[in-house]
């Protein structure tokens, strides 16, 4: 019966891509720097294949990492030799996975009109894209679709601009899925786009924000790697540029921008899932944003919108010392997540990257503050572990909803506070 089972799951699967069968992901709780330590040497070993969706930071924290099923044994070993404590947070990934495959391709109905797109449901690019086009349509006056580059594999880099008339106003810049498999990010960044179009001329706070600013969002930054997630390989991060001398695909593109490139919370290994690249701005999807930025001349606000842990951060990540705008930014921050934890009671900490998290250098949220741009963040979506970057479709709309008010109040603080 097992075996029938498995049979029929390869079966119904597309040839090229990859399983994920009997892979576990485990919660562990380093409980001192010995056991820390330990667990970093645990992800450098390639030959186990383990990947951290949560990177240790420090004792008494949970890291959480995906292990093959032919690594379990061994891994497993290791944790209970050095006495590291650990739980199953996900017993079988390809299980989740069929199960979100199943979701995806339940018939809809009809997705020729805005109205009737599934925001409660994952989409593929093409899906992603067509449904822009009808926006644009539907919005004529209010949101356009620019192209602000090429991605590695040629494929285009659109942005969705929301602007009610004028030249070079102030802008915020907003961009989801620049990690690929960060599903629920490109998911809001579709819900968002929506609000923003259909709230104009309703909502107070976001039509007197696009009276004066634009809003610019990019909501497939990393097109080649969400293809490949779907394609082959659900679990993909990285661009999917290939790498001089090395048979690993990619670079991470949060640890590729110039600011504090190349120290220690990033990876000179291109097989790390933080690899950091040959040099600053290499991956043709992050120096599109980069000119992107630099050539507009008048962007207030950037925030970049990742999943999973529930967080609202700012700068610093590359460095300790606090950010000259340090106090302002952690009393927007302390407003946005309460307005967002009043809708469902979903709990998100907020700080500096390197006091939230840890030390991460070369990522977007650092560079555009160091650009000038003030109102600067990362936002990692839910949840805090229990399916990781696999969150449930279910879970879309309350995750958008949810986050809505947080981006909301940034975006208001940045037009009652110009500079
Ligand atoms: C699939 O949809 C059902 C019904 O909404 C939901 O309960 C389940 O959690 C979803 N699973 C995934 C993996 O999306
Ligand atoms: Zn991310």
């Amino acid at each position: 019966m097992k075996i029938l089972l498995l049979f029929s799951t390869l079966v119904a699967a597309n040839c090229s891509e990859q399983l994920f069968v009997g892979d576990q992901v485990l919660r562990i709780v380093a409980s001192n720097k010995e056991q820390l330590t330990l667990l970093r040497v645990l992800g450098e070993q390639e030959e186990l294949q383990v990947d951290f969706w949560h990177h240790p930071t420090s004792p008494g924290h949970p890291a959480d990492l995906r292990v093959p099923f032919s690594s379990l044994q061994a891994v497993k070993l290791f944790l209970e030799s050095n006495r590291i404590p650990y739980r199953i947070m996900i017993k079988d990934v390809q299980e989740l996975l069929d199960e979100e495959k199943k979701n995806m391709t339940k018939p809809r109905r009809t997705e020729r009109s805005t109205s009737t797109f599934d925001f409660a449901s994952y989409h593929t690019m093409e899906e992603i894209y067509n449904w822009m086009d009808t926006l644009v349509q539907d919005h004529p006056s209010l949101v356009s679709k620019l192209q602000i580059g090429q991605s590695y594999e040629n494929r285009p880099l659109y942005v969705l601009k929301f602007s009610t008339g004028g030249s070079n106003r102030p802008a915020i810049w907003l961009d989801t899925g620049i990690h690929s498999r960060e599903w629920i990010t490109q998911a809001t960044g579709v819900w968002t786009a929506n609000k923003i179009a259909e709230e104009y001329g309703q909502d107070p706070s976001v039509t007197a924000i696009l009276d004066t600013m634009d809003i610019f969002l990019e909501i497939i930054a990393n097109p080649d790697g969400f293809a490949f997630t779907h394609s082959s390989n659900r679990l993909w991060r990285k661009t999917r540029s290939l790498n001089a001398g090395s048979r690993c695909v990619g670079v991470d593109p949060n640890r590729n921008w110039d600011a504090g490139f190349g120290g220690s919370g990033s990876s000179s290994n291109p097989c790390s899932e933080i690899y950091r690249g040959p040099h600053p701005h290499s991956e043709r999807e992050v120096k599109a944003i980069v000119d992107f930025i630099l050539s507009h001349g008048n962007v207030k606000s950037a925030i970049s919108i990742h999943s999973y842990s529930q967080m609202l951060l700012f700068p610093y990540g590359y460095k300790t010392t606090p950010a000259a705008h340090h106090q302002e930014l952690n009393e927007l921050a302390k407003k946005a997540v309460s307005d967002l934890a009043a809708v469902y009671g979903t709990k998100y900490t907020y700080g500096s990257v390197v006091d939230t998290i840890y030390p991460a250098d070369g990522t977007a949220t650092d560079w555009a503050y160091d650009q000038g741009v003030k109102y600067s963040f990362t936002m990692e979506l839910r949840d805090t572990g229990r399916y990781g970057f696999l969150l449930p479709s279910n879970q879309i709309l309350p995750t958008a909803t949810e986050t809505w008010p947080a981006l909301l109040d940034i975006m208001v603080h940045v037009l009652e506070h110009p500079y």
